[in-house]
């Protein structure tokens, strides 16, 4: 099946922080695949801003490296990448003084779409938005992109909302969370709601518990000095897995449109209790296999960050009373693996009561690698010799089913940064949103307070003690492979 392109609006977006790391790995390759898919306009231009004084000429050289290093072979294209490369201008700003804003102000055209996308740290917020709209280069209708780290707690988070919302309104505001931006995540949606099979079934009455595990292999080498004030519960936690959990958990929106979903994952956070200080287990790896360990790759030689969380938190609504969820994540783990496990009840009764081999029924919803969905469901063993049940997968790999080698499909900031132009904030998060999963998450980072984290080994999954979360609940985490 190939995917249909529909072309946005012609636009001008202008990228604050056009020579970082973000638009080299993400932004500027994502937007030529969009372009190379044809979503883009021929009008449409890319303006890069930032503080160091490049040419447009030099910028295009930038971007032109940034294709070869990060744009897959199959989609290099020599004719593409020259178009793309001419939609690209570049003016050096001042993001606190006065210099380049006349001239940014200069090149913004009427009759387009206007997007900015502040690819900076957030303390710079507040004066690239005052000086959008003191140069009348934003106006009502312009939209803002704003990347996480959005705060480190309530207050902050409440602080960049209040800076935001001086010169824009909720509307124009579109809070990226990539993991919303990914194919399996949007389909967990469709899975539910377009399908009548699984909604009578998503609840406590027969979900025993749901597993979320969001496991990496890499270490925080180069991020030392970000994540070692953040950890894995603000990087990983507070916003990806928060927002899987609660498109998991929510009840159905009346619609597919941005303010009902939003509203419906708010009542998620809300509804989480507060996670006991038993049922969370925090780690740090260890170095091992000629790789550093945490401690080497923080700025802080002595520091206490935790590079992995596990926790038990429960929902108190109708729906899921007394169904817990485990989440999961953490970094320099066995695999590179995100999915989210329903394990379902047992039938209440068997009637193969001496049948070996009976296992629940789990649904797997897998993010990457290999995209898909497997249900796990027991079937009589072949063969003679009495009954014997045995759990086969019902497996569809997307890329198998649709006819896609996973190349086709844009990836999360592409689809993200289209759906700007477009105007359309479903995937995005609300303010009110991140203030309550913040609001959830500081009891929990207050509560372990220097205290250390276990120690694991590097290549394994995680401290032995998250194994013990679950078994002690008769339960235990799926393989992380
Ligand atoms: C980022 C985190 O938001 O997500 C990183 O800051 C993490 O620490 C990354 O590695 C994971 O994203 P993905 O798409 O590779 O699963």
């Amino acid at each position: 099946m190939v995917s249909r392109v529909i072309p946005v609006d012609p636009f001008d977006l202008v990228v604050f922080g056009a020579t970082g790391d973000l638009a080299r790995r993400k932004i500027l390759p994502g937007l030529y695949r969009r372009s190379l898919a044809g979503q883009m306009p021929p009008t449409s231009r890319i303006i890069g801003a930032a503080r160091s004084g490049m040419t447009p000429q030099e910028f295009r050289a930038f971007a032109a490296a940034a294709l070869a290093e990060f744009v897959s072979p199959d989609k290099r294209a020599p004719k593409a990448e020259q178009e793309f490369l001419d939609r690209l201008d570049y003016v050096p700003v001042d993001a606190r003084g006065n210099d380049g804003w006349a001239e940014l102000a200069g090149k913004m055209r009427g009759g387009v779409v206007r997007a900015f996308y502040f690819s900076v740290a957030p303390a710079l917020f507040g004066d690239i938005a005052e000086r959008l709209k003191q140069h009348g280069i934003a106006d009502d209708s312009s939209r803002v992109v704003v990347e996480k780290p959005f705060g480190t707690d309530l207050p902050s988070a409440q602080a960049l909302n209040a800076t935001l919302a001086r010169h824009f309104s909720e509307t124009q505001i579109y809070r990226i969370d990539h993991y919303l931006g990914k194919e399996t995540v949007q389909n967990l949606m469709a899975v539910r709601f377009a399908n009548i099979l699984f909604e009578p079934l998503w609840n406590a009455q027969y979900v025993d518990h749901v597993q979320i595990t969001v496991a990496e292999t890499v270490g925080v080498g180069g991020r030392g000095s970000y994540y070692d004030k953040s950890g894995a519960m603000r990087d990983m936690v507070q916003n990806h897995m928060m927002q899987l959990l609660c498109l998991i958990a929510m009840e159905p929106p009346y619609h597919f449109d941005p303010n009902a979903v939003r509203d419906e994952k708010l009542k998620v956070i809300r509804a989480l209790d507060s996670v006991q200080r038993e049922d969370i287990v925090r780690g740090q790896y260890l170095g091992g296999a000629g790789q550093a360990g945490y401690l080497t790759d923080a700025e802080d030689p002595d520091s206490r960050t935790e590079s992995f969380v596990a926790l038990k938190c429960h929902i108190s609504n109708w729906r899921w009373k007394g169904t817990p969820f485990y989440l999961r994540t953490g970094k320099r783990l066995r695999a590179r693996v995100s999915e989210i496990a329903v394990t379902f009840k047992e039938p209440p009764h068997s009637i193969f009561d001496d049948a070996p081999g009976w296992r629940e029924n789990v649904l797997v919803i897998r993010l990457q690698p290999d995209e898909g969905m497997n249900m796990k469901v027991m079937i009589k063993e072949p063969g003679p010799g009495g009954m014997r049940l045995v759990q086969v997968p019902l497996d569809m790999s997307f890329a198998e089913v649709l006819g896609e080698d996973g190349t086709d499909m844009p990836d999360a900031y592409e689809r993200l940064i289209m759906d700007v132009i477009r105007g359309n904030q479903t995937l995005f998060m609300r303010g009110d949103e991140v203030e309550a999963a913040w609001a959830w998450t500081d009891p929990i980072i207050a509560g372990w307070e220097g205290q250390r984290p276990h120690p694991y080994d590097p290549g394994t999954s995680g401290p032995e003690e998250a194994l013990m979360l679950m078994h002690r609940d008769g339960r235990r985490w799926r393989d992380i492979r």
